[in-house]
């Protein structure tokens, strides 16, 4: 049996402990894989190589993908599902595909057109509705987490406030986990519409009980009540998808121009997908390739693999794409308490 295995989107830590797995447990099975490089790119130009046991065998440790990645969609060009299925099925019998809602998407989309696929889900948002836990989104906190302690050691010397922006799409977890884990004073996430007199007025108070210093996390997504979120520019991607960029930047100006407190903003963006992974996402990573590599075993196509408390399961790609997760309302609760 030969099965194909591709990256799709942005890249998360642990996704090359999945890669390992998936090598080993298939070797262990003699079932030969074969690397597609940059996701869906590498199966519309047929960009692909054996991927050996022996070549991914030390990647525990190592954050991104040894697949390389790309946001390419092969929805959006003509013929593309027919194209990237012919293609697929030249060189293999099936496909494992990792990635978000966009790649599961197009994966979603092959098996429809006849392809045996499997999904596994990955992404630092942590915003598929399927799984408690996305690939990537343990390490992206952690590392959030040790980045804003950082901060909030120089805010304190000079007294200052400090916005940190992270990044998350239109979902607030990575927001909401690290703000709650790092003891923020203020978190705005896109579930949540805030009012910036709100959180001026939150931060003269506090100065007023003699806190000088002080952290606020916002989400790229957040959005002001009386308006939209803050983009880079005008352009989307292939799946669709603005730009979002620059919330900190406006919020800290806004917070010092309204209060005279000196703010400064920091945008942690990619910093927090890079690097090694967790012990966590090293682990799940591990669990996931064995599953995923048992579910072609057993032929169980069109599946993806979720994690469901602390077993991994797995649902149809059909449904598991339906929805995108939110922050529910237990965590509201909890930071209208907390913050
Ligand atoms: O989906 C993961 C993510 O990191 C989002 O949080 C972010 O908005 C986006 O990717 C950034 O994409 P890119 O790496 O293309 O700039």
């Amino acid at each position: 049996m030969k099965i194909a295995i591709l990256t799709g989107g942005g890249d998360a830590p642990g996704l090359n402990p999945v890669i390992r797995a998936v090598a080993k447990v298939a070797k262990e099975n003699q079932v030969e894989m074969i690397g597609i490089k940059r996701g869906w790119a590498g199966l519309v130009e047929l960009d692909h190589f054996p991927l050996k046991w022996e070549d991914v065998k030390n990647l525990h440790s190592e954050g991104g993908t040894f697949l390389l990645s790309s946001r390419t969609n092969p929805i959006k060009m003509e013929n593309g599902i027919k194209l990237v299925s012919e293609n697929l099925k030249q060189v293999a019998d099936g496909l494992i595909a990792m990635g978000g809602e966009d790649t599961l998407g197009v994966a979603n989309e092959l098996y429809k057109n006849g392809i045996n696929v499997v999904g596994v889900p990955k992404t630092i948002d942590n915003d598929l509705f399927s799984t408690d836990y996305t690939i990537g989104f343990d390490t992206a906190i952690n590392i959030t987490v040790e980045a804003i302690d950082r901060i909030r050691s120089t805010g304190k010397s000079h007294e200052r406030f400090m916005v940190v922006e992270v990044m998350g799409r239109h979902a607030g977890w990575l927001a909401v986990h690290s703000g709650l884990a790092a003891g923020a004073d203020i978190i705005l996430y896109p579930e949540e519409k805030y009012d910036s007199q709100e959180v001026c007025n939150k931060i003269k108070e506090l100065k007023k009980q003699g806190q000088n210093t002080g952290i606020i996390v916002i989400a790229e997504g957040a959005e002001e009540k009386e308006g939209s979120y803050t983009t880079q520019d005008q352009e989307l991607d292939a799946f669709g998808h603005v730009k979002l960029g620059g919330a900190g930047e406006k919020l800290a100006k806004l917070i010092e121009d309204k209060t005279g407190i000196e703010t400064r903003h920091i945008v942690l963006g990619h910093l927090v997908r890079g690097g090694t992974p967790s012990a966590f996402d090293r682990v799940y990573g591990a669990r996931l390739g064995y599953a995923a590599i048992k579910l072609v075993l057993e032929k169980k196509w069109g599946q993806m693999l979720t994690l469901r408390g602390t077993e991994i399961k797995s649902m149809s790609l059909e449904d598991g794409v339906k929805q995108l997760k939110t922050v529910t309302s237990d965590y509201k609760d909890l930071i209208k308490q907390l913050t």
